[in-house]
């Protein structure tokens, strides 16, 4: 029989409970059992007790509180970006294995803070950037390291946000300024530029990027329109209303041109990101209307307070010589990412959304793989990021148990919050900039 590891899982919102929490109690229950808790938010507390039935002194409301003594093997952090590193540090001393919600800081001093306390501590940290573990994104790596496309000369990125879940995060949501999170690149594409320097297999040496917040801003916002969505005249014409993108596609998701047959209906209607904004169990239509009415997720997207960009591109150029190309965009009706690896021998190409990995050999012929058929002989199931949340949790067990290393370093964590930060320096500054002073 497998040692089971006991969890505290500080943050319990989107990602503390319903990824890493479902993810230990409902795939790994022999791996991993949950003990206690902490969070601000007293109903959150609530959910979890009654999920995973954690007795009322393992409780907490409060992170100092908490973090006074170990308690338990391993520690899951998923609160706000800015309070990671303080916690992780304090974490470090008390001994525990950590998970950690990327990004680890948006702050440069605070990520070398700490490496050296990981380095004086020799506890385990694993930076959740999940698709470092997602199958599909490992046969990339695969093909690439097997030279069949030969040697990478250049990378076109393409990360679509989509419409809605720029409105509903990076503009009403809680990663829409970055004074109280990190910028948009770090945010979003901390994943991306991990994966870059993975599959380039050399360090960046510069950046160059541009961006903007160009559309969700006053100025755009349609005349007579109200500053909340439930009094507004275009309430069932915007598509960015809230009515419309929590009520209505809550109903049917009408981005899509055809109802996905792998999807349970009724689980996406209590999922994210529903579930979000309406802490009601199970989710209604009418509670989820009441919730949005009541909440910032309710504020018409032309007159919030955000200003993290809804578009940047970034223009890297690697030690080795390869050059890429990451853009970001809000504005796509579909999520997932399209890359294209150019090399001299053939191309390598993935569309997530449009389920397939091609491979070109110049002269010798093209072969299509399916992402969903990678993804299912890998885990065979449909848990979040590809596969990549289940299998960093399995491979955190692992590296606890001992018997496996984790797929990526600390170090190699904070290389791609480097990246991200001399691209913000750039999008701001105009100048080229280089990663490593
Ligand atoms: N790995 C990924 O792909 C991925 C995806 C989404 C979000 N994230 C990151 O995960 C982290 C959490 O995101 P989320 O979507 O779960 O957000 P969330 O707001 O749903 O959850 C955060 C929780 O932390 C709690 N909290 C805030 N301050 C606290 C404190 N001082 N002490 C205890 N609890 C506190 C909040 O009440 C909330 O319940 C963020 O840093 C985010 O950037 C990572």
């Amino acid at each position: 029989m497998s040692k089971i590891f006991t969890v505290s899982i500080l943050g319990c919102g989107s990602r503390g409970h319903y990824t890493y929490g479902k993810c230990m109690t409902e795939k790994f229950g022999d791996k991993f059992k949950i003990l206690s808790v902490c969070d601000t938010d007293p109903e959150k507390i609530r959910l979890a007790q009654e999920a995973w039935g954690i007795s009322e002194q393992n409780c907490f409301l409060d992170s100092d509180e908490f973090l006074k003594e170990k308690r338990s093997d391993a520690l899951v952090i998923a609160t706000q970006d800015r309070d990671h590193v303080k916690m992780c540090i304090r974490a470090l001393e008390l001994g525990y294995d950590i998970l950690l919600e990327k990004p680890i800081s948006p702050i440069e001093d605070e990520l070398y803070e700490l490496l050296e306390a990981y380095k004086k501590h020799k506890k385990k940290v694993i930076v959740c950037h999940v698709l470092r573990y997602a199958p599909a994104f490992l046969k990339l790596k695969e093909v690439l390291d097997s030279g069949e496309i030969g040697k990478v000369v250049c990378i076109d990125w393409i990360e679509q946000v989509t419409y809605w879940h720029q409105a509903h995060s990076f503009v009403r949501g809680n990663w829409r300024n970055d004074e109280e999170t990190s910028p948009m690149i770090m945010q979003k594409c901390c994943h991306d530029l991990d994966l870059l320097q993975y599959y380039v297999n050399s360090a960046c040496k510069t950046v160059y990027s541009v961006g903007d917040v160009s559309f969700f801003k006053r100025e755009n916002q349609p005349k007579d329109a109200s500053d909340r969505c439930q009094t507004c005249k275009y309430i069932h014409d915007c598509v960015y209303s809230a009515e419309r993108l929590y009520v209505k596609k809550r109903e049917k998701d009408f981005d899509w041109a055809f109802d996905k047959p792998d999807v349970d209906d009724e689980a996406r209607k209590q999922g994210w990101p529903f579930n979000v904004v309406d802490l009601t169990r199970p989710i209604t239509e009418q509670s989820i209307r009441k919730a949005y009415e009541n909440s910032n997720y309710g504020r018409c997207v032309f007159a919030c307070d955000n200003n993290v960009v809804d578009n940047q591109t970034v223009v890297m150029q690697f030690e080795n010589g390869i050059k890429a190309n990451l853009t970001m965009t809000a504005f796509t009706a579909l999520p997932g990412r399209k890359i294209t690896f150019h090399g001299t021998l053939g191309e390598l190409e993935m569309d997530e959304e449009n389920d397939y990995i091609r491979i070109s050999r110049y002269g010798h012929g093209t072969r299509f793989l399916s992402i969903k058929e990678i993804c299912a002989l890998a885990v065979n199931d449909n848990f979040g990021h590809g596969g990549g949340d289940l299998m960093l949790v399995k491979d955190f067990y692992d590296a606890l148990q001992g018997t496996g290393e984790l797929g990526t370093t600390l170090e190699r964590s904070i290389e791609s919050h480097l990246m991200a930060l001399a691209a913000e320096k750039s999008r701001k500054t105009g100048e080229v900039c280089y990663v490593h002073k």
